[in-house]
C-alpha cells in the first residue's frame, strides 16, 4: 500500500535525478577565488551538457536507494534455474581488485603482464584438466559467445577438410542461444525429440543425422536437469557420420570432478565462467564462456593465444588456421581472475563436493515439492528440477502468478515457462550455496502458495504485492523500461 507521497514504507518513492535536480545547488564548495579571471576559449566556451544541479546528499541517497531495491545473490535465495545464481565468495573480488590486476592497462607491454599471463596461461590448463579436453582459449566474453566459437571451430575444421555440411542437431531441451549460435555461424539448426525420459535417444538421433550434417550441440546436463545418458552411443553415432559433438558446458556446475568430458569423445564444450566457477553475473554484467577443444580443433582456436616458453609469457597470433579474433585484447580479464581464485580456494576435492551439494539440494527441494507441485519427469535429477503448473491450474492459478506470490515471500522466482518442452514450467535450481534451512524456507512459501492456489487464487493473480512495484506489464516492461515507480 503506498501513502499519499506514493512511498511504501521505508521504501520511498525515487525520482529521476533531472526532477529531483534545483538550480543552483551543488555538490562541491571551492574555496573563494583569488586569482584573475581569464576568459575561456571561445572553443570550449558552451552552456555544458544538461545536468542537473545536485546536492551530494542528493546524488548519494539517490543511488543508495536505487540500490537497496535490488535483489541479489547477497540478498537472498536466488533459484533461477538454468542461470546458476550461486554466492560469488568475496575473496575473488579481493583477487581481482589486487592493484596489479585492476590497474593493469591492456596495452601494457607483455613484459610486464607476466603475472596476468601466467595466471590467464594456468586457468586454461586448470579448465582443460577439469573437462578432460586439451586445449583452452578464455577470449569468448559468454556461454552464447563459446558456442558461436564452437561452430566457427567446426566450420574451419569441416572446411579444412573440403567439406561444407549445411546442418546442425539441437535438441529440443537446449538453451535457446544454442540454434541461435549455429545459425549466426551459417548452419540451419535442425531441432531433435528428446523421448518420454527427457532426454536424447540414439534413434532420434539416428533418424536426423546424415552427411550434410555438421555435428550436434548437446547440453548435459540438459535444461531439464537431466544427464544425456546416452551420450556416448550418440557421440559415436555423430562421429562415425563425421560429424562432431559440441558440448554445452554451461551445466557443468553438476558434474565438476565427477564427469571426464574428453572421455565421453565430444569435439568441443564451452563453460560459464560466470555460472560454474562463481563469478558475478545478472543484469547484463561481463561473463566469460571458454572453449575448450580436443587436439584436433586447437590449430582453429582464436587468437591471441597466451604461449608460454621457457618461463615466458606471450600472446601470440601465430596460428596459420586460427578463426581469428572474438574480442578486443584478451577477453574479460576481471573475470578470469575470479574463477582462477575460485578454482584454487576450493581445490580439486571442494569442487566435486559443490557439484554434488547441488544435485543434493535440487534432488531434496524436488522430492520435497513433487507431492504439490506436477513433476514432469519424476526420476533423479542433477542441479535444477522442473515442475509445472498443472495441479493449480484447474483454479485458474498459472506459473506466472506462482513466480510472483514468491516474491511476496522474500525469493526471487526461479525460471518460469523454460525449457519449451514443459508446458508451464518452473525450474528451480537451489545451488550449493543455500543451507538446509533456506531450502526448507522456499519449500514451505511454495507450498503456502499452492494452499493459497485452493483457497485463494485471485489473491495469487495480483501477486505481489508486498514490492515496490506490482504486477508489471512484463512486454512493455521490457520494450520500454522505466527505472522508477
Ligand atoms: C545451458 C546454457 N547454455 C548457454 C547459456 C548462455 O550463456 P550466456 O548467458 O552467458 O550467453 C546458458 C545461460 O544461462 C545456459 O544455461
Amino acid at each position: 500500500m503506498t501513502d499519499v507521497l506514493g512511498t511504501t514504507g521505508l521504501i520511498l518513492n525515487e525520482p529521476l535525478l533531472w526532477e529531483k535536480g534545483k538550480r543552483g545547488r551543488r555538490g562541491f564548495s571551492l574555496p573563494v577565488r583569488d586569482v584573475e579571471v581569464s576568459p575561456l576559449e571561445e572553443s570550449l566556451a558552451s552552456s555544458g551538457p544538461d545536468f542537473p544541479d545536485l546536492s551530494e546528499v542528493d546524488v548519494v541517497r539517490h543511488f543508495t536507494r536505487l540500490s537497496t531495491w535490488n535483489f541479489g545473490v547477497d540478498t537472498g535465495t536466488y533459484p533461477l534455474g538454468s542461470c546458476t545464481m550461486k554466492y560469488n565468495p568475496k575473496i575473488n573480488d579481493k583477487q581481482a581488485a589486487l592493484p596489479g590486476f585492476s590497474g593493469a592497462h591492456p596495452l601494457l607491454p607483455q613484459e610486464l603482464s607476466q603475472g596476468l599471463l601466467s595466471l590467464m596461461f594456468e586457468l586454461e590448463r586448470m579448465l582443460a584438466e577439469i573437462t578432460g579436453m586439451d586445449a583452452v582459449s578464455l577470449q569468448p566474453s559468454a556461454g552464447a559467445q563459446g558456442e558461436l566459437t564452437g561452430m566457427l571451430l567446426i566450420h574451419a575444421y569441416h572446411k579444412s577438410r573440403g567439406r561444407k555440411p549445411s546442418k546442425i542437431l539441437v535438441p529440443d531441451t537446449a538453451h535457446g542461444t544454442n540454434p541461435a549460435s549455429a545459425a549466426l555461424c551459417g548452419y540451419r539448426p535442425i531441432p531433435v525429440a528428446s523421448n518420454d525420459k527427457g532426454i536424447l535417444s540414439v534413434e532420434n538421433v539416428a533418424k536426423a543425422m546424415d552427411e550434410d550434417t555438421a555435428g550436434i550441440m548437446i547440453t548435459n546436463p540438459n535444461t531439464l536437469g537431466l544427464f544425456e545418458e546416452n551420450l556416448k552411443d550418440i557421440v559415436d553415432l555423430v562421429h562415425a557420420k563425421d560429424g562432431l559433438v559440441y558440448g554445452d558446458g554451461a551445466n557443468m556446475n553438476a558434474v565438476l570432478g565427477i564427469m571426464d568430458v574428453g572421455c565421453t569423445g565430444l569435439d568441443v564444450l564451452h563453460l560459464n565462467l560466470h555460472k560454474t566457477f562463481s563469478t558475478p553475473h545478472g543484469g547484463g554484467g561481463p561473463g566469460a564462456g571458454p572453449v575448450c577443444v580436443k587436439r584436433h580443433l586447437e590449430p582453429f582456436l582464436p587468437v591471441p593465444r597466451v604461449v608460454e616458453k621457457e618461463g615466458k609469457y606471450t600472446l601470440s597470433g601465430d596460428f596459420a588456421q586460427t578463426i581469428g579474433r572474438l574480442h578486443a585484447f584478451y577477453g574479460n580479464v576481471g573475470i578470469m581472475i575470479r574463477a582462477y581464485s575460485y578454482i584454487r580456494t576450493m581445490g580439486a576435492a571442494n569442487l566435486k563436493r559443490a557439484s554434488q551439494l547441488a544435485v543434493l539440494n535440487a534432488n531434496y527441494i524436488k522430492d520435497r515439492l513433487k507431492a504439490t507441485y506436477h513433476l514432469p519427469y519424476d526420476r533423479p535429477c542433477m542441479h535444477e528440477c522442473v515442475f509445472t503448473d498443472k495441479n493449480q491450474a484447474g483454479a485458474k492459478v498459472m506459473t506466472l502468478d506462482i513466480a510472483k506470490r514468491l516474491m511476496d515471500y522474500g525469493f526471487h522466482p526461479p525460471t518460469i515457462y523454460f525449457p519449451l518442452v514443459v508446458s508451464g514450467a518452473i525450474m528451480i535450481e537451489p545451488t550449493e550455496t543455500e543451507c538446509k534451512e533456506d531450502l526448507d524456507r522456499l519449500i514451505a512459501a511454495l507450498q503456502a502458495i499452492a494452499e493459497e492456489a485452493k483457497s485463494n487464487p485471485e489473491q495469487l493473480h495480483h501477486a505481489p504485492t508486498r514490492t515496490k512495484l506490482r504486477r508489471l506489464d512484463e512486454v512493455s516492461a521490457a520494450r520500454k523500461p522505466v527505472l522508477v515507480g
